[in-house]
């Protein structure tokens, strides 16, 4: 007879923090949000830590390069997916490890022939009010002039005016040369009262641009997770059936951190996978395992000491299907602490530390703060990015509102078989585990993740936390009936929405 287990698959929003001592001498912004990704031995230093505990999904709609980029900045990390070729996964570690921060390569781009109409449908699309004008359209062309929304009138000027009519032509548009430190070209931006500043080499071709808003989220941003060689860092997914050619192009790309990328973890595919990576590399390169949802997935994933840090997960994320498809599973929080329980005791045996990776089904900021109070020492997300500016996938209105595409890696549109298919031989989806939603627009991924880092930091120092392990150590948590969240919630008074109409909430 199967193994029926006592305990019922619970969920992060069944739980909520106890208050402990706050001592006078803390402050939300003194608090330490570092956190390992790689296996602690007795008393070593991490090999690699992100400053802040949230990494981006191995998924097509969350972790594209501009993501990956903007996440490093706010000092997490993204996992670039690998449900595409291997030189093109590379391709966007590699112009990930390129990007001088500072340094903006040009993705919004015309010509001077193009129709005035053209540039503001470019505009509109791609949200950049600056537009280089090049020789060939391209963004390392020649370059002709600059032209900006504020060098016409929409509903003034004849839309079939050519760009050259409006743009201000490159003798006038000041310009850094390459080579120029980012400082310098600050300077000069200062100086001339300037919003953009071409970088331009010799010959006069564009080779990047320099925002003074970027400088200016630089100065807010100090957090930036930056190797050796002051670049920022990146990690990248694998997945057990290209392993050989992959991982090596993307050692050779300069990926920091590399993670297998599957639904279920628990295969003796993934501890091949892992031997031959540590045969071929040994401890040089970080590399998590996962997903696993139980205390015995745990210790196979630990057997051999292969593994840098561990995946828990599968079922909960906002675009999965797996649940009702396959009968299989786990509630999140439940999956987590038994997790977590059993690594806690792993760590007293043999004094090595194994980080937990929270994967998925985090719907709000309270949900990743429960998340790391059961000690997951950082938490993986899709939607949470998928929904900011900087994911990959365009933006669309849909009666009014902005939003983005957002589909899982077990839909058919992803085609990532290799996630789904670890023990079968097909080469093809049988079925699908996800689903091809919308997700709002919500601005911008560090404003975004600064008011979220923040909620975390305002709760860890109510129960009188300084560090992420710290907060493990305090938390004292309570199970919630739906009653209680009742009473949390904002049911018996009634607010005014911002058009004035009386809306009761629930
Ligand atoms: P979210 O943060 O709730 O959107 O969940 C993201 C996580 O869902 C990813 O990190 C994956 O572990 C998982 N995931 C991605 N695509 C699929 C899918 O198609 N089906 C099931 N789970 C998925």
């Amino acid at each position: 007879m199967a193994t029926i287990l006592k305990d019922t698959s619970r969920t992060f929003s069944e739980y909520l923090l106890i208050p402990r001592l706050t001592r006078k001498s803390q402050t939300a912004d003194g608090v330490d949000l570092t956190t390992p990704l790689s296996a602690v031995e007795s008393n070593q230093l991490p090999r690699f830590s992100i400053n802040v505990p949230v990494v981006s999904a191995c998924m097509q709609a969350v972790s594209g390069t501009k993501l990956s980029i903007a996440l490093a900045r706010s000092g997490g990390l993204s996992f670039i997916f690998c449900s595409q070729p291997i030189d093109e996964q590379a391709e966007m570690v590699r112009q990930v490890k390129m990007h001088k921060a500072g340094f903006v390569r040009s993705d919004t781009n015309t010509t001077p022939d193009a129709k005035l109409g053209e540039v503001i449908e470019l505009m509109n699309r791609s949200g950049h009010s600056t537009v280089p004008v090049t020789s060939d359209g391209s963004a390392t062309g020649k370059l002709l002039g600059l032209i900006t929304d504020q060098d016409f009138w929409e509903f003034e000027d004849d839309l079939n005016n050519r760009v050259s009519q409006h743009m201000t032509p490159r003798e006038e548009v000041i310009y850094g040369d390459d080579g120029i430190s980012l400082r310098g070209a600050n300077q000069l931006l200062h100086q001339h009262k300037k919003d953009c500043l071409p970088i331009l080499d010799a010959s006069g071709n564009l080779v990047a641009l320099v925002f003074k808003k970027d400088y200016e989220d630089h100065q807010r941003h100090p957090m930036e997770l930056l190797d050796d060689s002051k670049r920022l860092c990146v990690g990248a997914a694998i997945n057990t059936h290209d392993y050989r050619e992959r991982v090596p192009a993307l050692i050779e790309a300069g990926a920091d951190c590399l993670c297998f990328d599957s639904s279920d973890g628990f295969t003796e595919y993934q501890m091949e996978g892992m031997s031959w990576i540590r045969q071929q590399y040994g401890n040089q390169v970080v590399v998590g395992g996962g997903n696993v949802v139980s205390a015995e997935g745990f210790d196979y994933l630990v057997e051999n000491h292969l593994v840098d840090f561990i995946k828990v997960g599968m079922g909960g994320g906002s675009i999965c299907i797996t649940r009702e498809q396959k009968g299989i599973g786990r509630g999140q929080a439940s999956a987590l602490l038994d997790v977590v329980e059993r690594r806690d005791e792993y760590f007293r045996d043999t004094g090595r530390y194994i980080p937990i990776c929270s994967d998925g089904g985090l719907a709000n900021d309270t949900q990743i703060v429960i998340a790391l109070a059961m000690g997951a020492d950082f938490v993986m997300m899709g939607r949470y990015f998928a929904m900011t500016e900087e994911s990959p996938t365009p933006k669309t209105s849909i009666n009014g509102q902005m939003y983005k595409p957002y589909w899982g890696e077990g839909t058919r549109r992803a085609q990532n078989w290799q996630r789904y298919s670890d023990g079968m031989s097909s080469r093809r989806m049988m079925f699908e585990e996800g689903v091809d939603a919308y997700v709002p627009l919500v601005g911008p991924l560090s404003e975004v993740m600064e008011t979220t880092l923040y909620k975390l930091r305002s709760t860890m120092v109510n129960v009188g936390a300084d560090s992420l392990s710290e907060f493990r150590e305090r938390a004292i948590l309570t199970m919630v009936s739906e009653q209680s969240v009742v009473e949390a919630g904002t049911s018996t008074v009634f607010q005014f929405s911002s058009n004035r109409e009386l809306d009761r909430l629930d």
